[in-house]
């Protein structure tokens, strides 16, 4: 078994589950997969895999690779719902990023059929890890929101809606992110999780707004950050044509999550991340967008509680978004009145 072989059945053995490895790839079986990565980097680059850096499952497959040539580049593998022409948007946006100066990944080739799937290659940017989540910092993430999604102002974002992630306009949550969740066969007693995300969704779907392009993904998981700036932003396939107070409201509600992390931010929280991000953009929201981005938060919120009751309905372990729905729904629907001075 390669190296690259040995990492995939480790990371398998470790998720206790293939689940993501069979949605990417149609197959759980590490040797396939490897031998697949090794000849899109032959195919696509001309050259040959010389180690195997890192490889996680989580959305989609990422593997970190150093190659003959001594370059190091990342594949990420999607689920098939991410579409060729999203991909190509993807790329787009994230090139023109990284070309003025934005700390993300540069993309190096694709979208390319793998497996089933399409992949994206892009250079290595190396991981300064996750740190621990301080005050100081909730204005750097809410700035950084505001530098990202003003860079992309004007650049095609055809391609980028609907995100693969987006519910239908009718239904109540999109396909979860990964086949780990299960929605419908834990639908019993999540009742009150989805009236409150319904509740939320009907006033966020309502708001009519020219979009903007905008990483809708944006929790200290994927934005590396100190106490003064950016150091490096990953997970660019959750870029989205999306209303802008709909991206800093879920944004608001979930920069602080990293792995295992605690509590999500209370309303008050919320209210002061949205005020930052207006102060860094220069102007301020008008009362019914703030609304929007209220009922965003509590929508970002809700659909995180119904992963949590999916994989742990008597909240034994999993407690970042249930608590914080029961106390800040009504505050959230309001959250105008919040940051009203
Ligand atoms: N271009 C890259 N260079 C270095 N590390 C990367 C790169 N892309 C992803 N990673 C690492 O892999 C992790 C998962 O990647 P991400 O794109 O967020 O996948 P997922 O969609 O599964 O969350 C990141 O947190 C980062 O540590
Ligand atoms: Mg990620």
């Amino acid at each position: 078994m390669s190296a690259l072989a040995g990492l995939i059945s480790t990371s398998i053995t470790d998720c206790g589950t293939d689940l993501v490895e069979r949605v990417v790839f149609g197959t759980g079986d590490a040797v396939e997969i490897a031998s697949a990565l090794e000849s899109l980097v032959r195919r696509s680059l001309g050259t040959q895999i010389e180690a195997a850096m890192f490889y996680e499952a989580s959305v989609g497959c990422v593997a970190g690779l150093l190659l003959h040539n001594g370059s190091k580049v990342v594949v990420k593998a999607y689920q098939p719902r991410w579409s060729d022409e999203f991909l190509r948007g993807v790329q787009r946006a994230q090139g023109a990023l990284a070309s003025s100066g934005f700390p993300c990944p540069r993309p190096v080739s694709g979208p390319v059929h793998l497996l089933g799937g399409h992949a994206l290659i892009e250079a290595y940017l190396a991981d300064p890890g996750q740190r621990t989540i301080t005050q100081a910092m909730l204005s750097v993430s809410a700035a950084g929101l505001a530098t990202q999604i003003n860079l992309c102002r004007g650049l095609d974002g055809s391609g980028l809606r609907p995100h693969p992630m987006d519910a239908d306009r009718d239904g109540l949550y999109p396909i979860p992110h990964s086949p780990v969740f299960d929605f419908e066969a834990t639908a019993a007693g999540a009742e009150w999780i989805d009236q409150l995300a319904q509740a939320a969704k009907t006033v966020r779907d309502d708001h009519v707004a020219t979009p903007v392009i905008a990483h809708c993904d944006w929790s200290a998981r994927n934005v590396r950050m100190n106490e003064t700036g950016l150091l490096a932003v990953y997970d660019w396939d959750s870029l989205s044509n999306a209303a802008e107070v709909v991206a800093v409201g879920q944004a608001a509600a979930t920069w602080s999550a990293v792995d295992g992390s605690k509590i999500a931010p209370s309303a008050n929280e919320i209210a002061t991340y949205v005020a930052l991000y207006e102060e860094a953009r220069g102007a301020r929201f008008g009362t019914a967008e703030r609304v929007v981005a209220g009922a965003a938060a509590l929508y970002a919120l809700a659909y995180t509680a119904r992963c949590e009751h999916a994989i742990d309905p008597a909240e034994a372990v999993h407690r970042r978004a249930r608590p914080r729905l029961t106390t800040e729904r009504d505050a959230l629907l309001e959250l105008a009145d919040l940051m009203a001075d």
